[in-house]
């Protein structure tokens, strides 16, 4: 392979690692041999490295994570300290995206030129990491420690157009990037050559803007080390450069083999399994340009969205022209306050828009790929629907439901082809959360399931097969969890105390204030449907019974749970509901005893941990790890705990067992024990 190209004095070198230049050990050689044959010769002045298209380079090669080929000489740091130390003036050429140790390598360059539309950033903060090769240093003494803790704390990319001021590029430039990276190479060659290295921090600054940071932080990342080693990393740009560097190493050794950095990188890789259907489910995709969706309230409108803004041509349907109007308006709201937010621009909501047909006429099916539902949550409306669909879909359209709870069987069965029917459950507000549910009932043809996968990888969504049970996989395990919460209201402890213990390892919420914002109305309901049915001997909790009776219907109505005053939570539950508490707690012959957050945090997961076996036992969920993808990105489960199966596989198996002899003894009655073997090994 060629090592450079010469365009007069200047020798050319082309990071050649496609895709996106992830820095295998080939391609850190080839810089390092690059550079030694450009500064050996006579007629080379300047060096510019350039990637592709997509990228100057993506950062690490992750295929080489944990293989000797990662730390195969020249490791990253050998390249950087090659780049800085060259003789003659390297200048990186950044197209498109330069990420973690891609824009480490450019920032240990002498200069960097970017097109306008290039993006750069550390990303590593996502996977509970800090950058390990020089960024916590070197970006600070080019931008400033402001902005580079912006960055470093975000792990959000930026336009290079957004950074074309803040010192880290010598030119932003809207085209010809490579001789633009030239000119700056020659200009450099005339002057001693500018490192990052070189500039000392001024330390007053530096720790002013890092106590700012600090005191920025919000719960959930004062929970994670990463965000305090990245502060701490930063405030090392006040000691003396290679001090620094240590210190940022060492922090960066630290985290690697962490809890939450191995969590994270486990989501990583889980997430993309979840979206491929195992072999036994697979099958072509159906073409798919125009959806229908039946219902124009919350979820319909929601839906509506994430399908006009991915492109896809959308059929609104409903049962009475003011809820299409309201549809319609709610819709119509998103891409106005997008647009005046700067979010979007005002000709892409234009074309959304204009990709969106409302209708009332059921005719209109006909020319609909996909048709979703999202009426009201009754069997009887929905089987209802279901026939209307058959009678007016075309032959081989797919035929998906947005229920919650209900049967897909039986809901198919209201057609006459329930090879063609399957559940898609999205997640409230439908535009925004990325989980959807894709269920399969008793006769779906593997096509419509790949159909309804690929829908959801192009609504940018993450689409989890699920078998079709009650509450299918997250509602199933969210409903064992918020049982086990109130058993433990019984037991002891006070609404605020349960969401306290698990906001503090970090839940988005605890389950009491999220009863209280979704409504107590709903359950309430449920639970009134299903009396007849239960056993009388199960152990039942009525404090949300009683809740709602005092008309006590969670936030909407002032009071839940909790009570509300001018739309605020009051911190402690009141001595109404405390009374009711009481009551349950003598009805059942429990002496209340104080429970630590420690004991509610392994309550509450342990009941999540024991559902989950029996998932993957009934074969709701087909693998383990796809429980704490549904878990982490549709119920606020802390991402860098991993979710309810990772936890459970850092436990004792032997204290796990013993405690789920524990968790049989408290729920009583009716309790299946899950078999730990399933989710462990
Ligand atoms: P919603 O009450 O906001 O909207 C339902 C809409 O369906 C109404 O506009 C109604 O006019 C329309 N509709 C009712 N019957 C109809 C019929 N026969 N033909 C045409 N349109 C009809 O309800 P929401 O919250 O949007 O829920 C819809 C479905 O989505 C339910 O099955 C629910 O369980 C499910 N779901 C709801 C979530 C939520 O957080 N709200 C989350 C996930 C799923």
């Amino acid at each position: 392979m060629t090592l450079f190209q010469r365009l007069d004095a200047i020798a050319v070198v082309t990071l050649d690692h496609p895709p996106v230049n992830s820095l295998s050990h080939a391609l850190r050689r080839h810089i390092v041999d690059a550079l030694t044959a450009a500064e050996a010769d006579p007629a080379v002045q300047g060096i510019v490295l350039v990637g592709n298209d997509k990228a100057f380079s993506a950062g690490a090669d992750v295929t080489e994570m944990g293989t000797p080929r990662q730390l195969a000489e020249p490791m990253l740091t050998q390249v950087l300290a090659r780049l800085e130390s060259c003789r003659k003036p390297v200048v990186a050429a950044i197209g498109g995206v330069a990420l973690g140790g891609g824009l480490e390598v450019a920032l240990s360059c002498h200069g960097r030129v970017a097109l306008e539309r290039a993006r750069v950033g550390l990303p590593e903060i996502t996977l509970g990491l800090i950058p390990g090769a020089g960024g916590t240093q070197r970006l600070p003494r080019l931008v400033g420690v402001a902005t580079a803790l912006d960055m470093i704390l975000s792990g959000q990319p930026r336009s290079a157009r957004a950074l074309a001021d803040s010192g880290l590029f010598d030119a932003v430039v809207a085209d010809d990037l490579v001789a633009a990276a030239c000119a700056c190479a020659s200009r450099l060659a005339a002057a001693p050559l500018p490192r990052a290295r070189d500039r000392q921090a001024d330390a007053a600054a530096v720790r002013t803007a890092v106590e700012q940071a600090r005191a920025r932080l919000n719960a959930r990342q004062r929970l994670q080390p990463a965000y305090g080693a990245a502060l701490e990393a930063v405030a090392a740009t006040a000691l003396p450069f290679d001090d620094g560097l240590a210190r940022e190493r060492a922090l960066f050794l630290e985290l690697v083999p962490s809890r939450q950095a191995r969590a994270l990188r486990y989501q990583f890789k889980v997430e993309r399994e979840a979206v491929k259907l195992p072999a036994d489910f697979d099958g072509a995709p159906r073409p798919l340009q125009r959806v229908a969706v039946i219902g124009a309230g919350t979820m319909g409108s929601g839906i509506a969205i994430s399908a006009l803004d991915a492109g896809l041509e959308v059929i609104l349907l409903e049962q009475d022209g003011a809820a299409l109007a309201r549809g319609r308006e709610r819709i119509g709201e998103h891409y106005r306050s997008r647009v005046a937010a700067g979010k979007m621009a005002a000709a892409v909501a234009g074309a959304a828009e204009a990709r969106l047909r409302t209708t009332l006429d059921w005719a209109a099916l006909a020319e609909a790929d996909l048709v979703i539902e999202a009426v009201f949550e009754d069997l009887a409306v929905k089987q209802e629907v279901f026939r209307k669909i058959d009678a007016h879909a075309r032959a081989g359209a797919v035929l998906a439901t947005n229920t919650s709870y209900l049967d897909i069987d039986a809901i198919a069965g209201a057609t006459a082809r329930p090879q063609e029917v399957l559940g898609l459950h999205f997640f409230s507000p439908a535009n925004v959360m990325k989980l959807v549910e894709v269920v399969r009932g008793a006769r779906t043809r593997a096509e419509v399931l790949a159909t309804g996968m690929e829908l959801g990888r192009r609504l940018k969504k993450l689409p989890v097969l699920c078998g079709n049970a009650f509450g299918f996989i997250g509602n199933r395990i969210y409903n064992a969890y918020r049982r086990q919460c109130e058993f433990m209201l019984e037991d002891g402890a006070w609404p605020e105390d349960v969401d306290q213990a698990l906001t503090g390892m970090g839940f988005a919420m605890g389950p009491f204030a999220v009863a209280d914002l979704s409504g107590l109305d709903i359950a309430w309901r449920m639970r009134k449907a299903q009396a007849a049915s239960r056993d009388p001997r199960e152990r039942y909790v009525p404090i949300l019974d009683r809740l709602c009776e005092l008309g006590r219907l969670g936030r909407k109505s002032g009071a839940g749970y909790y009570a509300y005053a001018d739309g605020k939570q009051v911190a402690t539950t009141d001595d109404t509901v405390r009374a009711l508490i009481m009551q349950a707690s003598a009805a059942r012959g429990i002496e209340r005893r104080p429970l630590s957050a420690e004991q509610i945090r392994r309550r509450a997961l342990l009941a999540m941990v024991n559902e989950a076996a029996l998932l993957l036992a009934e074969g709701v969920a087909v693998r383990a790890s796809d429980i704490d993808v549904v878990l982490v990105q549709g119920y606020g489960f802390p991402r860098w705990e991993g979710g309810p199966v990772f936890w459970a596989r850092e436990q004792e198996r032997a204290t796990l067992e013993q405690e789920l002899e524990g968790l049989a003894a408290i729920v009583g009655h009716g309790f299946v024990r899950g078999d730990l073997a399933l989710l462990l090994d």
